[in-house]
């Protein structure tokens, strides 16, 4: 079962050719995915051959091979992690009871919603990021800006099978709209905030493959838990690949951070204007750049007191991140959650009942995990002996959604009055100079092991070859 089916249509481990309505279903919404990626997936990239890793099992040793494939040949296809025997539901209102195989009518609606909210990100991110292969740094930054990318539609493909598997008519009207919305588009844009944000060049790529995809990991962490099974089984295997995309972000930064450490050194100077005539990308303006990303992410949590949040938890849609490790009632009703509120001007704490306050719970887990990652960028500097270091901006810094939204605030956390944020966002936040310098930067570089001037190579390979391997071959 956990096998792919190579030989067919549309590979799958979920027996697909046994359910002939299924199949013609989703056969026919192939060919519209198909002009989809032609139309809006990475530009100019249909003749290149690309070495990617294809699933070809879910099991954790080995699902993945890697070839050389034409993106748009890609074996995108529905693989579910094996099914838990006799699964049970283990948070919320029903807890104990058996995991749901179908979806109960009467959480079909909040459920459809929130299958769609999660797909609507896979196909954004491939808008946003279309135009990157333009100015790829180097080869095997561009193979990883395409395994992203195929991953992502992958991603689409999976929540396209829930909704029609499982929500009939409608699921199959949400397939269609997934395919309509567009990133930024002004009349019919992406549902979230941060996925109608450009991506205009590769720092901008690595932040948000940081930031932006580890808020995919921790949604997808807290849908594993659903007590709706099939939702629980795709998402699994949806974070094994979320992981790479990570790890893009991650290292992408890390050797940004790297390269220019090097020309500090090397021209023994933290001059901003001395470093961007050198080329590379002074520390100021990444900071800038992560303040951006890092608090438009964090408004995709939601709201910080939330309704629907609590019904998604105690009806059993939606879990906590690592539910099952945390050692409380897993029903929550007694329990309160500190969630920030502003009071004349001034942040204070307060206490609500922490089933309204699970966006917040979320956001929370993520900003440990995300810190973790700013640490480790941090030895870079401290290696290189420079006394910089990036931080992450108090949450309350540049918010759009909830209690805090339109809150003028520092990155340290201190109120500011709108006189003072509007002299100093240009040192906080990325100004159009900071973009304009970046995109300067922004130019091809295509011969194997060659790197753009303002990123250093990667330690190692992909999939263990060497760093100058031909990534990507252009006919
Ligand atoms: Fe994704
Ligand atoms: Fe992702």
């Amino acid at each position: 079962m956990s096998t792919i089916d190579y030989s067919v249509k549309i590979p799958n481990n979920v027996d697909l050719s046994g359910d002939r309505t299924l199949q013609r279903a989703l056969e026919s919404w192939q060919p519209n995915f198909i002009k989809w990626w032609d139309d809006v997936g990475p530009e100019g990239s249909t003749h290149y051959d690309v070495y990617l890793r294809t699933a070809v099992s879910v099991d954790p040793q080995g699902w993945a091979q890697f070839g050389y494939v034409k993106m748009r040949d890609y074996r995108w296809g529905i693989f579910l992690n094996p099914a838990e025997q006799d699964r049970t539901i283990h948070f919320g209102d029903h807890k104990g009871e058996k995991a749901w195989q179908e979806v109960p009518g009467e959480h079909r609606a909040n459920l459809r919603r929130i299958i769609v909210t999660q797909g609507d990100t896979e196909p954004a991110s491939v808008e946003q990021q279309r135009h990157l292969g333009l100015t790829a740094p180097s080869l095997y930054d561009l193979r990883n800006l395409f395994q992203v990318n195929v991953e992502e539609g992958r991603h689409l493909w999976a929540m396209v099978y829930l909704l029609h598997k499982y929500f009939g008519r409608d699921g199959r009207e949400e397939a269609e709209a997934l395919l309509e919305r567009q990133s930024g588009d002004e009349n019919n844009p992406r549902i979230l905030g941060a996925f109608n944000e450009k991506t205009p060049d590769w720092l901008s790529f690595f932040m948000f493959t940081y930031f932006t995809d580890r808020d995919g990991k921790f949604q997808l962490a807290a849908l594993a838990e659903s007590a709706f099974d099939p939702l629980a089984r795709t998402t699994r295997f949806m974070l094994t690949e979320e992981a790479h995309h990570m790890f893009v972000g991650e290292s992408g930064v890390s050797r940004v951070l790297q390269r220019t450490c090097q020309v500090m050194n090397e021209l023994g100077t933290d001059d901003v204007n001395k470093l961007r005539a050198a080329g590379v990308i002074d520390l100021p303006t990444m900071q800038r750049y992560l303040n951006f990303h890092y608090s438009v992410t964090i408004d995709l949590f939601g709201a910080d007191q939330s309704s629907n949040a609590a019904t998604f938890y105690s009806s059993g849609l939606k879990g906590r991140y690592e539910e099952g490790k945390r050692a409380d009632d897993h029903a929550l009703h007694d329990q309160s959650y500190k969630v920030l509120e502003v009071v004349d001007g001034k942040l204070q704490e307060k206490d609500v009942p922490m089933l309204n306050a699970l966006n917040e719970v979320l956001r929370d887990d993520y900003i440990k995990d995300s810190n973790a990652g700013v640490a480790r960028w941090n030895k870079v500097m401290e290696k290189a002996g420079i006394d910089f270091r990036l931080s992450v901006p108090h949450k309350a810094f540049n918010r759009q959604i909830g209690a805090l939204a339109g809150v003028r605030m520092s990155p340290d956390g201190r109120p500011v009055t709108e006189q003072e944020w509007e002299s100093r966002k240009n040192e906080w936040l990325p100004t159009d100079g900071d973009r304009s310098f970046v995109a300067s930067l922004m130019k091809q570089c295509l011969a194997p092991g060659k790197f753009a001037g303002w990123i250093a190579p990667p330690v190692m390979g992909i999939n263990r070859q060497p760093v100058d391997f031909d990534y990507v071959k252009f006919q």
